[in-house]
């Protein structure tokens, strides 16, 4: 349900000033503890020591797999519906980040379905983003033999059967109550396809613990998905969720969005279009007079670039630490911190769309991270079904 009257985040809606730790209590989630923050892989990656993944659930079974050389799968996914933007790859980089150091799994789903329910936009359209944001997943660089992407329409023959059972065990009571009275019966039933999704590497490997990071707005999926594994039909157990805060907007509070070119910042943006939207259009806030900013200092807990930098882009706590303090006794002027932030952000889309590049089309470079068909026929079998097609 929209969480409280003065803001509101579900997977399709998000609006207001959200309060985090109240959100919290409305989602029955818990804040990341010091304890677990010492169970990542060392040194801990910035996005857990800085609280941009700030909670989670059932975090612990995950962690202690990877520490103990057990399987362990991370799935985080993407609903193709435009351009990807910085905030929405966050995710992605982490599980690269996590692949590499835990060895895990990683199972992305790409839920064309979905967008095409919720968002005015014709089929074609939706399959043109999938294509253009299939190459930049890949362009993140996973490893293809511990790395599955599934699309949801191209992925049918597993994601449908999996989707109709766990539909099942989910009301249209409880779907209104999570998500607020969705706008037709295909969003009804999309949670269901997203619990296939969550489920789904325990299904293919057996059980184990998976974890699903993801930006707060996803977690009414995983809430619906840890109740149906809950009920224990399936041999799975609950999946657990590593929650983040939102990259803001350009502009200021709120989360980045992809509506309106200037709200957000594309991984296709060249480094004059990074400049340009932050010298711009991202709000500062630092003082209206460079004497008067001098004189009482800016505020970085609400200037975007500067938070743009803490949430990600700059790696050093030393650094993003002094330029708080610099920006703060007013030394560091906010033209400058702006240039600072434009140039780590465009280095990190340089770095990024030379990846992407270097890919081939999109079909041949996804052939090696799809199911195989022992994988697929694994999943069906453990949903119930025959495990070979019988027609
Ligand atoms: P989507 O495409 O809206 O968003 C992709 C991922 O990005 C996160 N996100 C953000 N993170 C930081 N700052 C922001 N401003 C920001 N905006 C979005 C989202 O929380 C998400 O993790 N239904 C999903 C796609 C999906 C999925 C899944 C995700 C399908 N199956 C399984 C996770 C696990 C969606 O529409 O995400």
């Amino acid at each position: 349900m929209p969480a409280t009257d003065d803001f509101t985040v579900t997977p399709y809606a998000v609006e207001g000033d959200i309060d985090y730790d109240r959100l919290l209590d409305e989602f029955g989630a818990e804040s990341l503890t010091t304890e677990q923050k010492a169970q990542f892989p060392q040194p801990v990656h910035q996005l857990i020591r800085r609280d941009v993944f700030y909670a989670g659930r059932d975090v612990d079974a995950f962690l202690a797999a990877a520490n103990e050389g057990k399987t362990h799968s991370i799935v985080t996914g993407r609903g193709p519906s435009g351009p990807i933007h910085i905030g929405h790859i966050i995710p992605f980089y982490f599980a690269k980040y996590l692949q590499d150091q835990t060895g895990c799994l990683v199972y992305i789903p790409l839920s064309d379905d979905e967008k095409y329910l919720l968002k005015d936009k014709s089929l074609d359209e939706i399959h043109g983003h999938t294509r253009e944001n299939l190459l930049d997943i890949l362009a993140v660089g996973f490893d293809p033999e511990r790395t599955r992407i599934v699309v949801d329409t191209a992925d049918a023959d597993v994601v449908y059967p999996l989707a109709a059972a766990f539909a099942k065990e989910v009301t249209q009571s409880t779907v209104d109550a999570t998500y607020g009275d969705p706008e037709n019966i295909g969003l009804s039933f999309y949670p269901a396809v997203q619990a296939a999704h969550l489920l789904l590497p325990q299904l293919v490997e057996g059980r184990h613990p998976t974890l699903v990071p993801i930006a707060v707005d996803q977690d009414p999926h995983v809430r619906v998905c840890r109740d149906i594994a809950a009920k224990q039909r399936y041999d799975v157990s609950k999946p657990g969720a590593l929650l983040s805060k939102f990259l803001p907007a350009l502009e200021g509070p709120g989360k980045m969005s992809s509506s309106g070119d200037a709200a957000s910042i594309r991984l296709s943006d060249d480094r004059e279009t990074v400049f340009e939207k932050i010298r711009n259009h991202a709000y500062s806030g630092g003082r209206r007079s460079v004497e008067s900013h001098r004189e009482h200092g800016g505020d970085p807990e609400v200037d975007v670039p500067y938070q743009f930098l803490y949430y990600f882009f700059e790696k050093s706590d030393e650094r993003v630490e002094r330029l708080a303090r610099e920006y703060r006794d007013g030394s560091l002027l906010s033209g400058e911190l702006k240039e600072i932030a434009a140039a780590s952000i465009a280095d990190f889309l340089e770095a990024h769309q030379n990846r992407r590049e270097e890919l081939g089309p999109v079909a041949d470079e996804l052939k090696q991270y799809r199911l195989r068909e022992s994988e697929r026929q694994a999943a069906r079998k453990q949903a119930g079904y025959p495990s070979t097609r019988v027609f």
